[in-house]
Parts: structure tokens; sequence; C-alpha cells
């Protein structure tokens, strides 16, 4: 079986970019993450990266006079490590036309709402203030509108009373660890497709 290569862009502590990792060791996975990308250096997920073995790189977007220069050197650096597929986890930058459209169908994002529900920032919290029953995550196609992608995966957790967007975003995280394994398991043997 040849796995398909994949790049992982993050801002943070990149637990989902773990659970990327990890589902990747057994041997049957259809995909092995090969480099592991932070806008933000200080991001704990690239020592996590580094402790495997993967290659790492750091970009800020202040360093660049553009969005579009920033964006033309992640491309680099991903077709570098020859990618087949990019992962979006926890990336708190959106991306332009240009990038999404040039990753398109190879690109996937992880977003902690059941999507059309909730796009944007701050879920956990708005879903309490709704009053919402239930809540969950989504594994999507990344396209040139904010969190509109189709979606691949879905997983659903009850919101249950007394809940702090904290116990909630826990109760998601747990399911985002599942889901997006998953999803990229199906995008790498050519189950789904935009
Ligand atoms: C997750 O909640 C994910 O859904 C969202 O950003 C968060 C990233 O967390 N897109 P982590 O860095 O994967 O731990």
């Amino acid at each position: 079986m040849s796995r398909k290569k994949v790049g992982v862009l993050i801002s943070g502590r990149g637990s989902n970019m773990s659970a990327l990792i990890e589902a990747s060791k057994a041997p049957d996975y259809p995909a092995e993450i090969v480099g592991v990308l932070s806008n933000k250096a200080a991001a704990p997920g690239l020592l996590t990266a580094q402790e495997h073995g993967i290659a790492t790189a750091s970009l800020a977007q202040s360093k660049f006079f553009s969005r579009e220069m920033f964006e033309d050197m992640i491309t680099q650096i991903l077709e570098g490590w020859e990618v087949d597929y990019v992962c979006l986890a926890g990336f708190m930058r959106i991306l332009g036309e240009d990038f999404v459209l040039r990753w398109q169908g190879r690109m996937i994002n992880i977003h902690p709402s059941l999507l059309p529900l909730y796009k944007g920032l701050d879920t956990h919290a708005r879903v309490l203030a709704a009053g919402d029953a239930e809540h969950g995550c989504t594994v999507h196609f990344v396209t040139p509108g904010l969190d509109e992608g189709p979606a691949i995966l879905q997983a659903r957790v009850p919101v249950i009373p007394g809940d702090t967007p904290e116990t909630l975003t826990a109760r998601v995280l747990v399911e985002e660890h599942k889901i997006y394994p998953q999803a990229l398991a199906m995008l790498a043997r050519g189950e789904v497709s935009l």
C-alpha cells in the first residue's frame, strides 16, 4: 500500500495533529504525516511533531509583505514535503482564495460545531448561550467561504445541564480526535471527494 503524504497546519497545542499522528502509526492507515507547519513558533504542537521525527516549519505572517507571499511560502514548504493532502488542525489564520483554490479538494479542516451551525470562533460558548441540547464537530473540505465547505464526517455530543464552555470543549474534543483520523483515511482511500 502506498500511503498518501499529509501536511498539517497548526497554531497551538496540536491535539488533533497528535490524533492524526497516532492513527497513522497503524500499518493499514492509508496516510502518513510528513510535515507540520505552524504560524506560531511557540506552538507546543511543533515539539510534539519533532518528538515523532516529523519535519516541522514555523512561519510568521507578520514577516511577509502580504498574505499572498506568506501563503505562497506555505505552499512551497508543503510542496517540498511532496504532500498529497493538507489538514488544518487549529490553524488560526483565514486563508486567502488563491491558496484555498490551489489545495481545494485536497485540504480539510476540523471545526468544533455541527456545521453549518456556528461557523467561526467561540462555538462552545455560543452553543451554551443558545441553550442547544446538542453540539459536536465537523471535518469538512476547505473552500473559499469560512467554514463553508462540504462536511465529510460529523460527531454529536449532548449538552448536559451545568456544562461550562470548558466541559463542553473537552467532550467535543474527544470526538474530534476520533473523526479527524477517520475522515483523513476516507479521503486518502479515495472514498470521498469534493
Ligand atoms: C480544535 O477545537 C479544532 O476543532 C479547532 O481548533 C482547535 C484546535 O485544537 N479548529 P488542537 O490544537 O488540535 O488541540
